[in-house]
């Protein structure tokens, strides 16, 4: 049994769609669960909210990220020890390969730095799911969308997809082809928090 998963994906991989149906599922099975989400809607993950909408310095967004999952990671350890399955929509490897794509060119191995900046100050999921997906298809699943952000394309999400490839070859990822059913998607995640 898995206490702790994130879903991680490029923008379109539709890794919210299927957090929120594992979320429904695993509640009507009578589970403590809870379903959470990066970036906050703390003061923090305002401040976030407009790092992305002003394109802000890619230090600043990488530390301002960081800085939401620092509260958000305490109140994560909250719900697990009251025994609460905690499901998180992006944590932090959305930072390694949003901000380590970002920080690409600006300094010598971004994605190590990253890790050493939250290194024993977050809670670690037991398990990540990754919904792999090119970048040339995600982006039209979400090109209709009125509100796109500066994140979203297809140059910038291929250097993402990368990151999270290299990232995927630690044992907490799970990758999982988003191209699939939803419904096997959603089987996938649940089979696995509850084996
Ligand atoms: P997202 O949850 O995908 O927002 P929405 O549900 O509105 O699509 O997150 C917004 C963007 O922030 C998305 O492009 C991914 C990016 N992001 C980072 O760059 N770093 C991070 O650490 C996180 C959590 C998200």
């Amino acid at each position: 049994m898995k206490h702790f998963v994130s879903f991680e994906g490029i923008d379109g991989s539709g890794k919210s769609t299927i957090s929120k149906l594992v979320y429904e599922h695993l509640k009507i099975k009578g589970h403590e669960v809870v379903l959470t989400y990066e970036p906050t809607d703390s003061w923090i993950g305002k401040q976030v909210q407009k790092c992305i909408e002003t394109g802000a310095n890619p230090f600043i967004t990488a530390f301002t990220f960081t800085a939401d999952r620092f509260e958000h990671g305490k109140q994560i350890q909250k719900w697990l020890d009251e025994k609460k399955i905690v499901l998180c929509d992006r944590y932090a490897e959305s930072t390694y390969a949003y901000q380590g794509a970002q920080l690409q060119e600006l300094i010598k191995d971004p994605v190590k730095w990253l890790k050493d900046l939250a290194k024993n100050r977050i809670p670690i999921p037991d398990k990540t799911y990754l919904f792999v997906i090119e970048p040339k298809i995600s982006i039209k699943r979400i090109q209709n969308r009125d509100n796109l952000i500066p994140f979203e394309r297809v140059s910038f999400l291929e250097k993402v997809h990368e990151n999270y490839l290299k990232l995927a070859k630690g044992e907490q990822f799970m990758k999982i082809d988003a191209t699939n059913k939803i419904e096997e998607l959603v089987d996938i995640c649940i089979k696995d928090i509850l084996s």
